[in-house]
């Protein structure tokens, strides 16, 4: 069955919540909630906000006096730090574990609460050793190990913004984002475990440090052991920082403003140049921990694991946070899925007992591949809840996570959000009854809608535009540095009606459930990962035999989308095989390997309008066979 056949079969399946699931759920009834919460929101917030600690109350829970830059919980004095660590060490918690961790070779470490606040403690106290204070930046280039919360929690301890960037980027990707933030330092580790392999990443934070030189600092954590250059007076290892009587366990947390800045996470956006999403301590750490508290009804005896990566957004809200701010127990695994047999994740499900997994229908198409005896190895009856997010689940992928993973008998929460977002906006409870492929409605204290280009709701099963109507305490408050291009992207479009933007297309179905469609804008998503079209095209044109480059999405069973992309070549270049292959690598090195094209094209001309602009909807119609529309507005 084609894929958009079998969305519309899906639309008429219905798949009622299990009666036990409804029993131990928090939220019982989505209708009633939701309609208390549409009410009064900020009523609605501040009940939500008082399940959480505050150095002082705030004044005024919504200040909506400067649209759209939105205050939450103006006034109050926290940190996300105290409310994810220093009040559970006072408490039972103090003994509880908070993570637990396995590394690609199969090493396994785990962490109390009181040891993973001690660790933050005392590599708070390394950080202000070297000078960062409050407001400082501080970029984390990482893999998936434990000292990467660490140091998420210790810049925030501190009242440091963090920009954490995702392993996979290469150097110019890294060098843009530390320059755009002015990091001074940055943490790393020499190396990463992938697929039994290593990725050298101090290697590629040294380039990127050549690039852009404003580091002075560089913290180094010891993972794969393997041969570093380590420039005297700039780079440190972290295990021999972490041994220096500076590195003391104890230190004060910083009392922070509720609109403090907590983090800078990058994004791709509509321009080349990646834009950093900002967002705070106060209306964070209170939507992150109610919608996962809600959406994956997290208790204490649960091990939650979501599988996806720090460096994204759903990493920041539900590996770190969220999680901890809620006193749960998190599983993280370093590597790769199949590394070294696809049942490696049924694996560990079966080993620790997991209880919640959270991953990406990139992931699930991927292991699905394999087919069911991997998983029919295992003992997966520990697993209640599943989850899925970062692009539309295909339905039949759907299905084969809900019956070979999950048994029929645990419900499939497919969260709808963004990085803008901060955690989960349209997403089912584990109360509401579930259709394959639709992320169905929105949180409570969400109001969500598909509008025209007027902004006018659109009727049932009718494509539009997915906008949220009213502010909510997790959104972003600003794009890091350029405040007029948060109002350009997300706001000017339905400014009068004071819409948010999402940029992507949905429709609702009869029942009201939303069905997103995916990006309308020049972003791709490939397996799950954000990217933009400008993006790639400038690490095309970036290469000496390249003139100009378009690059689209085309759709991909596997991944979602791949990226095609046609260049134009300078004179005296010859467009072959040979030069595909080093354009590959220029693409891999200068962004990263996910930003790699699957199909390069030589082309003598690109579809234009008359301003200019690349008509990638032409192209895209061209490549998958379809009929290019109207172009009356193309160049001649
Ligand atoms: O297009 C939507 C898609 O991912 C975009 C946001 O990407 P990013 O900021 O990287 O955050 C991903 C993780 C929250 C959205 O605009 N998307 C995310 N989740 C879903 C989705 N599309 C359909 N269904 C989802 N559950």
């Amino acid at each position: 069955m084609d894929r958009e056949s079998d969305i519309l079969a899906a639309e008429s399946e219905l798949y009622l919540p299990p009666a036990e699931v409804v029993a131990q759920a928090y939220i019982k009834d989505y209708d009633e909630v939701y309609e208390k919460a549409v009410q009064d929101p900020a009523a609605f917030w501040a009940e939500r906000a008082q399940t959480l600690d505050w150095y002082e109350p705030w004044e005024t829970v919504l200040d909506k006096s400067n649209p759209p830059f939105y205050k939450w919980f103006v006034g109050a004095k926290t940190n996300i730090a105290h409310n994810s660590l220093d009040r559970h060490v006072k408490t039972w918690r103090k003994n509880k574990l908070a993570l637990i961790w396995e590394g690609e070779p199969g090493d396994q470490r785990t962490f109390s609460y009181y040891r993973l606040w001690q660790e933050t403690c005392k590599f708070a106290n390394v950080l202000r050793s070297m000078g960062v204070k409050k407001g400082d930046r501080v970029t984390i280039y990482m893999g998936r190990v434990p000292e990467l919360p660490i140091a998420m929690l210790a810049c925030a301890k501190i009242g440091a913004v963090h920009s954490v960037v995702y392993g996979g980027f290469s150097e110019q990707a890294l060098a843009d984002r530390i320059e755009d933030a002015q990091s001074r330092v940055l943490i790393t580790q020499d190396g990463a475990w992938l697929r039994g392999k290593t990725v050298a990443l101090k290697k590629t934070a040294d380039e990127a440090i050549h690039r852009s030189p404003v580091v002075e600092h560089v913290i180094v954590v010891r993972r794969t052991g393997q041969d570093v250059y380590m420039e005297p007076g700039r780079d440190f290892w972290y295990d021999e920082l972490m041994t220096l009587p500076i590195a003391s366990p104890n230190c004060q947390t910083e009392v922070m403003d509720a609109e403090d800045p907590l983090f800078i996470l990058y994004t791709s956006g509509t321009t080349g140049k990646p834009k950093g999403l900002l967002h705070t301590h106060g209306g964070y750490q209170v939507y992150t921990s109610t919608t996962l508290q809600w959406v994956f009804d997290l208790k204490e005896e649960d091990r939650w694991w979501c599988a996806a990566d720090p460096g994204w957004i759903t990493g920041h809200s539900y590996i770190v946070y969220a999680p901890l701010i809620l006193g749960a127990t998190s599983f993280m695994y370093e590597g790769a899925p199949t590394h070294p047999y696809p049942n490696r994740w049924w694996k560990m499900i079966e080993n620790y007992g997991i209880t919640v997994l959270y991953t990406a229908p990139t992931a699930i198409r991927g292991l699905m591949r394999f087919g069911d005896a991997w998983p029919n190895r295992h003992d997966l009856s520990s697993l209640r809840l599943l989850g899925s997010v970062g692009e539309p689940i295909n339905p039949e992928a759907w299905r084969w996570y809900h019956r070979a993973i999950g048994k029929e008998k645990c419900p499939i929460m497919d969260t709808w959000w963004q990085t803008e977002t901060g955690g989960f906006m349209i997403t089912p409870l584990p109360s509401v009854p579930l259709k394959p492929g639709s992320a169905t409605r929105p949180f409570p204290g969400i109001e969500a809608d598909v509008v025209d280009e007027e902004g006018e709701p659109v009727a049932a099963n009718e494509d539009g535009y997915l906008i949220v109507k009213h502010p909510w305490p997790g959104m972003a408050r600003t794009v890091y540095g350029d405040p007029d291009r948060y109002i350009d992207q997300y706001w000017r479009r339905f400014q009068e009606k004071g819409y948010y933007l999402t940029g992507d297309s949905a429709r609702k179905d009869d029942d009201g459930y939303f069905w997103v469609i995916g990006r309308i804008d020049d972003v791709i998503k490939v397996s799950g990962y954000r990217l933009g079209t400008a993006e790639i095209e400038s690490a095309l044109v970036s290469h000496e035999a390249v003139a100009e480059a378009a690059a689209i999405g085309i759709p991909d069973e596997l991944r979602g989308n791949v990226i095609w992309a046609y260049c134009i070549l300078r004179s005296g270049y010859e467009g072959n095989e040979r030069l595909i292959d080093q354009l590959k690598d220029h693409v891999r090195h200068e962004t990263g390997p996910i930003a790699v094209p699957a199909k390069i094209e030589f082309v003598n001309s690109l579809p234009k309008t008359r301003s200019g602009k690349i008509m990638r909807r032409v192209l895209k119609a061209q490549a998958l066979g379809q009929d290019v529309g109207d172009i009356s507005t193309l160049e001649a």
